[in-house]
């Protein structure tokens, strides 16, 4: 497993990743017509002009596995939902095939130190509240539930929880134990 910055070049294997665990980790949470809905080629678009664009301590990570990408997560400086957390996790999506072999915790610690680089003291990351298995994860890896606002995805209201890491030191410390 092999973990490097996105380029644009990335844009259809980051799409796969996206549109594929979107409709794995949301069904049954978020409408089945919306995931039905999803398409590679638009996702490929916008993450095209996304990784073009990238600036302003935004940035995307890949996780190899035998050269195709098996995951990814973006990340930057952190929005105005929650003032003190300079750094914010954007997304962390990893391919069902590859679930559970440590690669995302090694992409969250991977990305951790990029924010602690650029001068992150905390970080966020906002989960659906539905999705257990996230939230496992983020318990895992130390994240306090902050706050929860309601969203809407796809026609329907769901609530999102939002996980803090106060010092990201717990994370950028940490191992990234790699498969
Ligand atoms: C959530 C996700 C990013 C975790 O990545 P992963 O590579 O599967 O997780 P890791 O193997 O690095 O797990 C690290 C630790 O987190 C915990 N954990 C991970 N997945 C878990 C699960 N489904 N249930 C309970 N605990 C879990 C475990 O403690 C695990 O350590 P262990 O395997 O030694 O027990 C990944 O499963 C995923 O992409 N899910 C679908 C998309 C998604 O929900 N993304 C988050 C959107 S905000």
């Amino acid at each position: 497993m092999h973990i490097r910055e996105a380029t644009p070049d990335d844009a259809p294997g980051i799409a796969r990743v996206h549109v594929a665990t979107w409709r794995t980790a949301y069904s049954g949470i978020v409408p089945a017509e919306h995931l039905a809905g999803l398409s590679y080629e638009r996702s490929e678009a916008r993450w095209h002009e996304n990784l073009a664009g990238q600036g302003d301590g935004r940035f995307t990570l890949v996780a190899e596995v035998d050269g195709a990408i098996a995951g990814f997560a973006s990340g930057g400086p952190g929005r105005d939902d929650a003032p003190g957390y300079q750094g914010e996790l954007y997304g962390l999506y990893i391919l069902v095939a590859y679930q559970r072999h440590g690669i995302g915790r090694a992409l969250m610690l991977t990305a951790a130190r990029r924010l602690a680089a650029d001068g992150c003291k905390a970080m966020i990351i906002w989960v659906l509240k539905d999705n257990l298995q996230a939230r496992a994860f983020y318990e895992a890896l130390g994240g306090v539930p902050l706050s929860e606002k309601t969203i809407t995805v796809g026609g329907a209201e769901l609530i999102d929880m939002a996980y803090g890491w106060p010092d990201i030191r717990s994370l950028t410390h940490g191992e990234a134990r790699p498969m």
